[in-house]
């Protein structure tokens, strides 16, 4: 274990560049929802207040929380919209806002798949590539939203309905410029619906779009490929599950197939994460950076610079990750939810052991009301507030 004392901390302040993206820095605000804004998706003052508060601290680049790119593909309570126009002044402003801060900004987008809320469906249904029942798992079992008549199902999408959600995929890519993102960032992981085609646990599909791992990568390829097609020059990050961690589902050896297919299609950086991508607990050191030995061996399949994400925690671990080249870049989610001075922090030198515990308090308090840390006190989960 490196001593904090003699940490090159510097190497996570080297700028960044890639044939589309520039960077002033290593670290990338992970992709976290807030609940922040309206009900209908749209920017609020809140949503502008979270970004804003984590800008100017030394960070890379801040990726959004993931944003829906259909009516019917959301699954959070106060989720972000770009389903449509409507969005892109909201979006405008949070870009500027956060610009004006001198940082960069990317827009996740996201279908939610079997992970949707039906009650967004007009016939409180929830899709996903193949139908199969359910076993009580998903955010909207565990939220008691099915519908009665249609709980636990998940119906096949058609090819028709494939098509269009391709093309939902590029269009909100094309709001995400139009508004001024710097790049996108297609949510290809933690089971939402491309990661579900991706898992032979979900995508039981027969046609084009399932069997071996390069079939069910063809979503992900058509997804990442329309949308380079229609803009050149948009910096496109796809996040992708390393791993289910279950038996039958996504293996490495799939995942590196998929990042070399994502980044032969147009994809710029493999943001890597996987399932569950939110372990608790992360107090020793032994437990951070639980994806970095498989972001090393998807940095080599892909081709492509890697941002590797879950349980960093230490300017220590930090400094391993990029001098070790198991990423280019280092993602951190629930740290800046509890300081968003961290980045800064670290650069100025001081090193105070971290105190967020990854109790996931935080995300209750996103299905509740908004995104916050509900830790008070000093050590440890019993003093969580929720
Ligand atoms: C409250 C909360 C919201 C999250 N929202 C998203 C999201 O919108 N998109 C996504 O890809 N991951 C999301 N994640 C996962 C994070 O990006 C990250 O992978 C995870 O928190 C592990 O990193 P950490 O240990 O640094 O927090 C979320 C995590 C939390 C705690
Ligand atoms: S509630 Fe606070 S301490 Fe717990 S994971 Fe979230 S940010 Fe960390």
């Amino acid at each position: 274990m490196t001593d904090t004392t003699s940490t090159n901390i510097e190497a996570a302040y080297q700028p960044f560049e890639s044939e589309r993206l520039s960077l002033p820095g290593r670290l990338v605000r992970a992709p976290v929802w807030s609940s922040t804004a309206d009900e209908q998706g749209v920017v609020s003052d809140n949503t502008v207040e979270f970004y804003t508060s984590l800008a100017g601290n030394g960070l890379g680049m801040i990726v959004t929380g993931f944003a829906f790119v259909s009516e019917n593909s959301r699954a959070v309570p106060r989720m972000l919209g770009v389903s449509n126009d409507d969005f892109i002044p909201g979006l405008t402003r949070l870009v500027e806002a956060v610009h004006a801060k001198g940082d960069k900004i990317a827009l996740q987008i996201a279908h939610c798949g079997l992970n949707a809320d039906p009650l967004y469906d007009p016939d409180g249904l929830i899709y996903g590539p193949s139908l199969i029942v359910l076993n009580g798992s998903t955010q909207a079992e565990k939220m008691g939203r099915l519908h009665k008549g249609n709980a636990h199902i998940m119906r096949s999408l058609t090819r028709g309905q494939i098509d269009r959600i391709i093309d939902e995929f590029i269009e909100a890519a094309e709001r995400a410029e139009e508004a001024g993102f710097d790049a996108v960032e297609v949510h290809g992981a933690h089971h939402y619906l491309i990661s579900e085609f991706l898992s032979p646990t979900f995508n039981k599909r027969t046609d084009i779009f399932g069997g071996g791992s390069r079939q069910r990568a063809r979503l992900a390829v058509d997804v990442v490929r329309g949308i380079r097609e229609a803009m050149p020059k948009l910096p496109i990050l796809f996040r992708l599950n390393c791993e289910d961690f279950t038996p039958g589902g996504i293996t490495l050896d799939d995942s590196r197939v998929t990042a070399a297919m994502v980044a032969e299609a147009g994809a710029d950086i493999i943001s890597v994460s996987g399932n569950n991508p939110v372990r608790t607990r992360i107090i020793k050191r032994e437990r951070e950076a639980y994806f970095r030995e498989q972001a090393r061996v998807i940095r080599q399949a892909g081709g492509r610079p890697v941002i590797v994400t879950g349980g960093i925690r230490s300017p220590e671990g930090v400094v391993e990750i990029l001098e070790g080249a198991f990423a280019d870049l280092v993602g951190i989610g629930r740290p800046l939810i509890r300081t968003p001075e961290l980045p800064a922090r670290w650069r100025e030198g001081n090193f105070e052991p971290y105190d967020c515990i990854s109790c996931n308090g935080c995300m209750r308090a996103g299905m509740e009301y908004s995104v916050s840390c509900v830790r008070t006190g000093e050590n440890g989960s019993e003093q969580e507030a929720l």
